[in-house]
């Protein structure tokens, strides 16, 4: 395995059906050739992932997006012009050709045009359309530098392109166009309002009862001990309770005597450190991680959404 910027060594091993870490502006994908079932089923082998979990299709251009979906409604069109390329996933009803091991045998897929260059430049020279899931094992942390992806395959990618650290480091907005309602099924850097200025009023995950969607699992980008979300009200009580072996996570200033790491307090910013610092206190010799939950607004609901199943997903008994 190679961790380079070498896109040809890239698209060389994606042309032989083998997996390439590509970095993006949210986190990184382990990406393969989307027209090659082969190479699509090794992204689930090397995941762990279950086969009923579809896959985001990332493509170079918008006008790509003609050879994988049925047909672009006037919302999508809307979106499309606006936030593509961007951290901004659709899903649409997929082209009769489009291999069922994609989109986790639904009749829908999901699309994305990355923004970030590295990405674009892979994109671009392969020619075609990638398979790309997080760079992450199954049900853990997603990965926002290349380090991180070689931590979670330490074999079995032909190649990591390293991009930096992805700027947005929150997963991509996912908006589901392919029933009557237009419906958000994971909030990110885009926000609700934002969607909802251009295509009308969205329906919730929680109306859903519609596809899987991996992210929506409540178990879902867990670190591997306790991680407890806290209210300021109940930090006095909590510390009380576990007065030592806490790892805390803050925006702005840790708490007087309570080691960690400080946060941005500016939510975009928090997000794009957050996974990173996630990996980090994981790694380390505290029992719990302890994180005072930032604000309730919009602007934090990425953020907010992550943290939430962070919480589930990591066994931790505190409500
Ligand atoms: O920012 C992102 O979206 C990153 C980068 C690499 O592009 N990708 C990513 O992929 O987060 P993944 O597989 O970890 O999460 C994609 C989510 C999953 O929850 C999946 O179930 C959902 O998108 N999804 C994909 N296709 C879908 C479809 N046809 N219908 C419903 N949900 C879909
Ligand atoms: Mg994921």
């Amino acid at each position: 395995m190679t961790v380079a910027n070498d896109i040809s060594l890239a698209v060389a091993a994606l042309r032989r059906g083998e997996l390439v870490a590509m970095p993006t502006e949210t986190v990184y994908g382990l990406a393969a050739d989307a027209r090659n079932p082969a190479a699509v089923r090794r992204i689930f082998a090397a995941k762990g992932r279950p086969a009923d979990h579809p896959l985001i299709v990332h493509l170079a251009d918008v006008e790509d997006i003609h050879g994988w979906v049925k047909e672009v409604p006037h919302a999508a069109r809307l979106l499309m012009d606006h936030f593509w390329p961007g951290p901004l996933t659709l899903i649409l009803a997929k082209a009769n050709h489009v291999d069922a091991v994609v989109t986790g045998g639904q009749d829908t897929v999901g699309i994305r045009v990355p923004a970030h260059p590295v990405a674009q430049a892979l994109l671009r020279a392969f020619g075609g359309a990638l398979a790309a899931p997080s760079a992450n094992r199954f049900g853990r942390i997603s990965p926002t530098q290349a380090r991180h992806v070689r931590d979670e395959f330490p074999t079995g990618l032909a190649v990591i392109l390293d991009g930096g650290p992805s700027t947005v480091g929150l997963e991509s907005t996912i908006i589901d166009l392919s029933g009557a309602q237009p419906r958000l099924l994971r909030p990110g850097s885009i926000s609700a309002t934002q969607i909802e200025a251009l295509i009308g009023p969205l329906g919730r995950p929680e109306d859903d009862d519609g596809p899987r969607a991996s992210g929506r699992l409540a178990a879902h980008y867990a670190p591997g001990k306790p991680l407890d979300l806290i209210d300021a009200a109940a930090l006095d009580g909590y510390r009380a309770t576990y007065p030592r072996g806490v790892a805390w996570l803050t925006p702005g200033p840790l708490p007087q005597g309570c080691p960690g790491i400080a946060l941005a307090t500016d939510p975009g910013a928090y997000g794009q450190q957050l996974y990173a610092a996630l990996r980090e206190l994981d790694a380390g010799a505290s029992q719990r991680i302890a994180v005072l939950r930032p604000p309730r607004d919009e602007s934090w609901a990425a953020v907010n959404d992550r943290l939430g199943r962070a919480a589930a997903g990591s066994g931790s008994d505190t409500p």
